[in-house]
């Protein structure tokens, strides 16, 4: 439980030897240029049609855009952000009970990574993680501090699942599919995973989080004031801009795939803060283990079938490097099979 960055003394004064990473994968300190040519994408448009050819071309050119007027409603989001800073800032016994680093575990807090036994560094994060759908099936595991968790947090993860489905169905009309394509079993799984960062004495030696591509079907991320995520576009990091009132989407591996390789899905990590604590509230959809991704229509497809369980099984022993996992997948692939 020490692990749990949270219940440390706060401001830490110095930065732990093993939080400090080799100087080859350190950010550095020199200023990163802002992505100030993010999509911004107001989902209020009277044209239908307009939304749709915005989407999937945010999708194609940057794999990363952010939504406004998302009928969310700001109260919600504030609420939400204000009980997961709750719960992270709250009494140490209250996340001791969910820490574990069980992936089978429906509702956990852990740090770092999930390998943070065996990991030669740490990165600078507590996260949350739970399942939300359907939130009667799951609301019982949820953390209980503070008081309204539960409520609040019920009523966010049936709001956030309305976006991303409502982004999912405009995206498979941009793609020539029915809307529906996506629906059921393809959307199955919905992850609530909450990061949160202390203030950090040096970032330039520090990650937030590692540098990954995400590998479900869709992400949604609320942000917080503070800034810390980093895109990897132009051969160089980017920094996003944080819109607390806006949700930022990406779209993850599985819509690369489906998208028959037309959509980018880009790397991206997290940076850490010098004065302030950063919280993000990510929302994902995952498909189900037994549920076939296949590129849908485009041809000649550029990667094979694969059953969402085989792509899992894939990513966790490609060391969690989705790109790595991807690539057995391609058609033209080299790579010997993992999956023997
Ligand atoms: C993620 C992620 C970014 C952030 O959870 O996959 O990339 O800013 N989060 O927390
Ligand atoms: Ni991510």
């Amino acid at each position: 439980m020490e692990t749990l960055m949270s219940n440390w003394l706060n401001p830490v004064e110095k930065t732990p030897e093993k939080y400090i990473f080799p100087a080859h994968q350190r950010p550095g300190s020199q200023p990163f240029p802002v992505m100030n040519d993010i999509p911004l994408i107001d989902l209020q448009h009277p044209n239908p049609q307009h939304i749709i050819d915005r989407i999937i071309d945010a999708c194609q050119r940057f794999g990363i855009f952010q939504v406004i007027n998302h009928g969310i409603p700001a109260s919600l989001m504030e609420e939400t952000m204000a009980v997961m800073k709750g719960f992270f800032s709250g009494p140490a016994e209250h996340k001791a009970s969910l820490y574990s680093t069980d992936l089978a575990k429906k509702c956990r807090i852990y740090s770092s990574t999930l390998n943070y036994d065996s990991e030669d560094f740490h990165y600078w994060r507590d996260n949350l993680t739970h399942h939300c759908h359907p939130v009667h099936d799951h609301i019982h595991l949820w953390p209980h501090h503070p008081p309204t968790y539960r409520q609040v947090v019920g009523e966010y993860a049936v709001e956030t699942r309305k976006l991303m489905v409502r982004i999912l169905e405009a995206i498979c009309e941009g793609l020539g599919l029915k809307p529906d394509y996506l629906e059921g079993k393809m959307t199955k799984t919905q992850l609530l995973s909450v990061n949160h960062h202390i203030p950090c004495p040096d970032p330039s030696l520090t990650l937030g989080m590692p540098q990954h591509t995400d590998p479900n079907l869709i992400t949604i991320l609320q942000q917080c004031s503070v800034p810390g995520l980093h895109v990897f576009r132009h051969h160089q990091w980017m920094d996003v801009p944080s819109d607390p009132t806006a949700f930022l989407v990406v779209p993850g591996l599985q819509l690369k795939v489906m998208s028959n390789g037309r959509f980018r899905s880009p790397i991206h990590r997290v940076m850490t803060h010098q004065e302030e604590a950063r919280t993000t509230i990510g929302t994902f959809l995952i498909p189900s283990n037994e549920i076939v991704i296949e590129p849908a229509g485009d041809s000649p497809a550029v990667y094979r079938g694969f059953t969402y369980g085989e792509f899992f099984r894939c990513f966790t022993r490609s060391n969690c490097d989705a790109d790595t996992a991807l690539a057995y997948f391609q058609t033209d692939s080299k790579s010997p099979t993992l999956l023997k």
